[in-house]
């Protein structure tokens, strides 16, 4: 049976960076994101037994690099005495490029196999099954404001606010679209084998995620936009401090921070944050999201601006 699920990226606040456990890909912190509404992946899974070997097409094109990561998702979510599956991807965005599109892809991969064969894991297991193959997909489960909790042998997601109880907007900058230079997975043990500012970064993750958990319960935008601006940079610092560096920022992505810098001291709520990429995510509030497109759109060097308010999370649309 054919299946399809639509899940869109999440973008954290508080961050994932560093693995516990690389085997079961066990994040070592907890971390808080919002779900995308408005960028997504749509994923079929078909499970063929008159295939010799999966078959992956990424938005039209075989993308045999992939395969083997998901292959493993598909073997995890179904059993690895499965038959083997034609996957279809397509995303609305640039992949690869620090936009989470791992996140949209593994949890769409993970509720159409669940839906292709015939599994009723619910949302709670699929998000552990999803965060097993990217950790960051676990989130995209929910939809709104996403906690993942970094304790006992299992990832655990819940909703920590409802995306209408507290609909902020979101403007991505795209300032490069080719594929990001080393991808989170690797670069995270680099920086827990030799960044010196590692274990300060998880010393103090529970302290962040304790003020980030007030300010989205308070709707405290200016106490939420100063944690997780703080939070996103510490990650950066980790990451500088590895050797070798990994440096995701460009020249633009620099400027954007510049101008958000001085949309702030123009008394416009909006703070940013940057993942395993160039690309600068401006969080606002509705009111201001006209002034911070039209702010980011004029950055010289920026090629592409993206807005989307905040969604519900990964589903099954289709099942034929
Ligand atoms: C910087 O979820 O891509 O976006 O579990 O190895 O697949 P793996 O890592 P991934 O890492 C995301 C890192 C981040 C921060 C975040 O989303 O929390």
């Amino acid at each position: 049976m054919r299946a399809t699920a639509k899940a869109q990226p999440n973008i954290a606040l508080i961050k994932y960076w560093g693995k516990r456990d690389t085997g079961r890909n066990l994040p070592a912190v907890g971390s808080i994101s919002i779900t995308l509404a408005d960028l997504y992946t749509t994923m079929s899974v078909e499970f063929d037994k008159s295939l010799g070997a999966d078959v992956l097409v990424v938005n039209g094109a075989d993308d045999s690099p992939m395969l083997p990561r998901v292959s493993r998702c598909l073997d995890t979510v179904v059993g690895a005495d499965r038959a083997h599956a034609r996957i279809e991807s397509e995303s609305n965005f640039p992949i690869a490029a620090g936009l989470a599109s791992s996140a949209s892809a593994f949890a769409a991969l993970a509720v159409a196999a669940d839906a292709a064969a015939g599994r009723e894991n619910t949302s709670a297991q699929l998000a552990s099954l999803a965060g097993q193959a990217s950790g960051s997909a676990a989130r995209s489960l929910l939809g709104g404001f996403v906690e993942l909790k970094n304790a006992g042998d299992d990832i655990v997601v819940s909703e920590l606010r409802g995306r209408d109880d507290w609909p902020l907007r979101v403007v991505v900058a795209v300032t490069a679209t080719g594929p990001k230079p080393v991808g989170s997975t690797e670069a995270m043990e680099v920086s827990r084998n030799t960044s010196p500012f590692y274990e300060r970064w998880i010393e103090q993750q529970d302290a962040d995620l304790d003020e980030a958990r007030v300010a989205i319960a308070g709707k405290d935008f200016a106490r939420l936009a100063s944690v997780a601006e703080h939070n996103c940079l510490k990650m950066h610092s980790v990451m500088w401090g590895s050797r070798p560096p990994m440096i995701y920022w460009n020249s633009t992505t620099l400027a954007c921070m510049q101008t958000i810098r001085e949309l702030q001291s123009a008394d416009i709520a909006v703070f940013f944050t940057i993942d395993a990429g160039p690309q600068v995510k401006a969080i606002c509030n509705p009111e201001d999201e006209a002034a911070v497109q039209q702010a980011l759109a004029a950055t010289p060097g920026v090629e592409q601006v993206l807005v989307s308010g905040l969604g519900q999370g990964a589903a099954q649309i289709k099942d034929d």
